[in-house]
């Protein structure tokens, strides 16, 4: 029997709880984030009012899972706690990878990513990926860009920093916009969970390339990851 967004109330509320994180969060008077926060919500009712397929795909681990619950025991005592106990509800079923064929061995232990909705499931959807980025502390994620895909990370549970400008706390959201280049460093002491949005031509959406680009310099790509 074909499983949909309605008969899993737990994936239902994960949804939920995306929507209001880009609905309630500021824009901090910055036109282009607010037109992105509100294309990410029209895309997201657009999907749900569908009521999608959920289609699971086998539950994968990496190391760096071994920091989520310290991630979400921190992200439950800030503001986005919605958020934390919406994602435990449904920890068992998410497949954490690294998006490349090729992981950089220093990445191996520090990085995974998972997707939530999309063309590859477990909520099939086109158009918008939704997911989540779990770094550990002490990490640099390399600079790299995505091109035809408009990216935001919003943090959940944990600082970090991009390019070096600034340090973004939980709730802070950043847009990094088709072929922008950006690097993340994280804390010291403590994990770093984003969530993340992806829009994209569903093209780019569904086989954005894993691997490393060939030509990169060193440090430096174009990842299908977030
Ligand atoms: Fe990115």
């Amino acid at each position: 029997m074909t499983r949909t967004l309605s008969d899993s109330p737990g994936w239902q509320y994960l949804l939920r709880e995306f929507d209001m994180l880009y609905r309630y969060g500021s824009a901090g008077g910055s036109r282009a984030i607010r037109s992105h926060r509100k294309r990410v919500r029209d895309r997201l009712a657009a999907i749900t009012d569908r009521n999608p397929v959920l289609e699971m795909r086998e539950p994968l681990t990496k190391p760096v899972v071994e920091h989520l619950h310290r991630a979400l025991d921190l992200g439950e005592v800030n503001d986005l706690n919605g958020m934390c106990r919406a994602l435990r509800r449904v920890q068992a079923g998410l497949t954490w990878e690294y998006g490349y064929e090729r992981v950089p061995k220093a990445l191996e232990k520090k990085y995974a990513y998972c997707e939530v909705m999309g063309p590859r499931g477990p909520v099939m959807a086109e158009g918008l990926i939704l997911g989540f980025v779990l770094f550990a502390p002490k990490t640099t994620y390399p600079q790299h860009s995505h091109s035809d895909i408009e990216e935001s990370y919003v943090s959940v549970s944990g600082a970090w920093s991009e390019n070096e400008t600034a340090v973004f706390a939980p709730g802070s959201m950043i847009l990094n916009r088709s072929g922008q280049e950006h690097r993340i460093t994280t804390g010291e002491y403590d994990p770093c969970l984003l969530a993340y949005a992806w829009i994209g031509p569903e093209e780019r959406l569904s086989a954005p390339g894993m691997r490393f680009s060939a030509t990169r310099r060193a440090g430096r790509s174009k990842t299908p990851g977030p």
